[in-house]
């Protein structure tokens, strides 16, 4: 065989080992067998010296430059390792990653604040199922079969006759006054349904905080003062609050409340400019309410209110939209 031949079958051979080569092991017997001293290049060196000077000129060049191939090869083979070794190794000086801690929901630091302020005022916090009968989410509360909030578009009905999910929470309302004789003084924080558009400011579901308190010679004036009182204690003393009439079926006189914007009255785009937040629906009870729960109306009096939990949660924390709330977006609840 040709010394050309022979090297280029060595070069051929040594390609393959080359490439297959996968630990440090492996790559020292590449190099060992293609450039140690048993090596067929070692072995073409031999012959070298029985070859002609012309011979000898040309096949030196090219056993060299074998060599001096293989050496490159087997040095980028070390490099790649290296590089492959180094990235499975962990960076120990990197700053570790530290614990992410569990957080209370934002929607439930208000609740808790909200409960907390009306305990200390004395209320009983209670709560009620969210599948309701429609007696107790509607005929109770006087809502006559014909108002729009029992309309097919804004309660969700279920299967079972006369069930729906509660549209707000009023019906705690009917429960606590069946279940207890007053005085009453409770608050029913808890989730209610609508089937109502989805969009930043509307959800199907949401939660009401409902208020209601009845007492002998409950007025108006006990209505505004507690409410008053609360907002203050939540947003701080700087706040004002606004009764603009309403009516409500279970109410009357019923009133929609409205707080002081943020900006201080000057108008903004969380207030639309008016200076004005509504956060709910309030009034006295309504006589027919007293009577559907078997509480003389001549005797008692009572007020009631119910806010959405998280318009309030919006305005305390400046949440721009009413759906970061159920997403889960880590970011959104982390900066809470
Ligand atoms: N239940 C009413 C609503 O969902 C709010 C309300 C509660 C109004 C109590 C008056 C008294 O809109």
């Amino acid at each position: 065989m040709k010394a050309k031949e022979i090297i280029k079958n060595i070069i051929d051979d040594f390609d393959r080992s080359c490439a297959a080569v996968t630990s440090s092991e492996e790559w020292n017997e590449v190099r060992v067998r293609f450039l140690g001293k048993k090596s067929a290049v070692t072995a073409l060196m031999k012959q070298l010296k029985e070859a002609s000077p012309e011979e000898k000129k040309a096949l030196g060049k090219a056993i060299n430059d074998t060599k001096a191939y293989m050496e490159r090869c087997l040095e980028e083979k070390k490099k790649e390792a290296g590089r492959d070794e180094q990235k499975k190794l962990p960076d120990w000086s990197l700053p570790g990653r530290g614990q992410i801690p569990g957080k209370v929901h934002p929607l439930t630091t208000v609740r808790c604040q909200m409960e907390d302020i009306f305990i200390r005022m004395g209320f009983d916090i209670k709560q009620g199922p969210e599948m309701e009968t429609a007696w107790h989410c509607f005929d109770a509360l006087n809502i006559p079969e014909t108002h729009p909030s029992r309309d097919e578009q804004d309660t969700f009905y279920l299967n079972k006759k006369n069930m729906v999910l509660r549209t707000h929470t009023s019906p705690v309302q009917i429960r606590t006054m069946l279940e207890q004789k007053p005085p009453i003084y409770m608050i029913a924080p808890g989730r209610v349904y609508r089937n109502d558009v989805l969009d930043a400011s509307h959800s199907p579901v949401f939660h009401q905080v409902e208020a209601l308190a009845v007492d002998e010679k409950i007025t108006f004036g006990d209505l505004k003062g507690v409410i008053y009182a609360f907002l203050t204690e939540l947003f701080g003393p700087q706040v004002k609050t606004r009764f603009d009439n309403s009516f409500f079926p279970f109410t009357e006189p019923s009133a929609e409340v409205y707080m002081s914007c943020f900006c201080g009255g000057k108008g903004c785009s969380v207030c639309k400019g008016s200076g004005w937040l509504e956060i709910g629906g309030a009034g006295m009870v309504d006589p027919e309410v007293f009577r559907a729960v078997n509480i003389d109306p001549e005797r008692w009096s009572g007020f009631a209110f119910g806010f959405g939990l998280e318009r309030m949660a919006m305005l305390m924390y400046g949440v721009p939209d009413i759906r970061y709330f159920y997403e889960n977006d880590l970011r959104m609840l982390k900066t809470i």
